[in-house]
């Protein structure tokens, strides 16, 4: 989506009139719009808010497709942070599986563990690797602006582990989870906040009984003040991409700020687990910023393996739109494998 030019709901070929209508034509005196980052987002002077997209919601339940059982559970009531887990047809209590904990996309703006999307997306996954995946639902900007999906993210990811010493209260962890084979996982603005969860648990103390064995980024959502690549390309697109940051997360210090530019990042060099896996989209806008992710991965001394791949012909996030592909179906089973090995 983030080249600007395909056609499904997801994408953003519109983005680019949005733009020059609301910031070319400082038009912002002669509309009510403070910023539209379409279709993430248009937020209004008067304080509406509308989202275009990941609104939808889908039940947990027994996928009739995979067989694949979900259901929800609070995290922090208070806080409105949520889970929904996923646990495989045939799933056996006491032999144990890898865990996934997954973070999804939509720019931090919007999206859900329970839209269509990612309810598809993680039965498939959960059913083809034979996992169990626990798919975070963290606070949005912009109405908990960053760093408030980082926090609730983390307590999360505390929360699943916790479970490691079979106490923790959701038998779906303790019964079939193997806390030796953790893996995080994420896509777009979900794989940055995979990264970073993967940062933080490589600076503090490990949690008993939990190995985080890799993660996989899907499209990660990237930055940085110097372009990389191709990036000087496509204004509109660069304006789209540093429009996210910037007020998804006001309160940052800018576009080279640790979570969203890796290459600034002294973490890195420990990041938690031995194994990543990038994939990026030929089309899409942010694909050099996974190979830089790459770059700076190996450049910091990291002590892992890391992989890129990239998939021609196809933009942004492409196996989550259209996922019956035959080159999403090809990265399905190549998800299916990482997480198994
Ligand atoms: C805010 O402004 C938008 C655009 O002018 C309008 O559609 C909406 O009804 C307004 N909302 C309120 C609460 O005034
Ligand atoms: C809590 O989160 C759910 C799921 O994202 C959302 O539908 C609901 O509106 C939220 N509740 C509050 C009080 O924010
Ligand atoms: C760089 O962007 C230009 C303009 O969008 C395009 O013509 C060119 O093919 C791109 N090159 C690469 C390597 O992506």
């Amino acid at each position: 989506m983030f080249s600007g030019k395909n056609s499904t709901p997801l994408l953003l070929f519109t983005y680019t009139l949005h733009l020059l209508l609301t910031t070319s034509f400082a038009a912002n005196a002669a509309n009510d719009i403070l910023y539209d980052i379409y279709p993430f987002i248009r937020v209004y002077r008067n304080g509406t808010i509308q989202r275009f997209i990941g609104q939808g919601f889908l039940p947990a339940s027994t996928d009739p497709r995979t067989g694949v059982q979900s259901k929800d559970v609070s995290i922090a009531k208070d806080l409105n942070v949520s889970a929904r887990i996923y646990l495989p047809k045939n799933a056996l209590p006491g032999h144990k599986i890898p865990l996934l904990i997954y973070y999804h996309g939509g720019g931090f703006f919007t999206e859900s563990a329970f839209s269509p999307t990612y309810h598809y997306h993680m039965n498939s996954l959960v059913a083809k690797a034979n996992i169990v995946a626990v798919s975070v639902n963290y606070r949005l900007a912009p109405e908990h602006p960053l760093p408030i999906a980082y926090q609730d993210s983390w307590l999360a990811l505390k929360w699943v582990f916790h479970h490691a010493s079979g106490k923790g209260g959701e038998p779906w962890l303790t019964n079939y989870a193997d806390f030796g084979r953790v893996y995080l996982g994420g896509d777009s603005a979900g794989g940055n906040i995979a990264h970073n969860m993967a940062v933080r648990v490589g600076l503090e103390e490990s949690d008993p009984g939990v190995k985080v064995n890799g993660m996989f980024l899907n499209c990660p959502y990237f930055w940085g003040k110097r372009l990389v690549g191709n990036e000087s390309a496509d204004a509109h697109v660069r304006n789209f991409l540093e429009a996210i940051w910037l007020h998804a997360y006001p309160n940052s210090p800018g576009l080279d700020d640790p979570l969203v530019n890796p290459g600034k990042d002294p973490g890195l060099k420990t990041l938690g687990c031995k194994r990543v896996l990038v994939y990026v989209a030929g089309n899409d806008g942010l694909r050099f910023r996974g190979w830089y992710y790459m770059q700076v991965l190996k450049e910091s001394g990291w002590d892992g393996i890391v992989k890129v791949v990239e998939v021609k012909g196809e933009d942004h996030v492409f196996n989550l739109i259209n996922p019956t592909t035959p080159k999403a179906i090809a990265m399905l089973q190549v998800l299916a494998s990482f997480l198994n090995q």
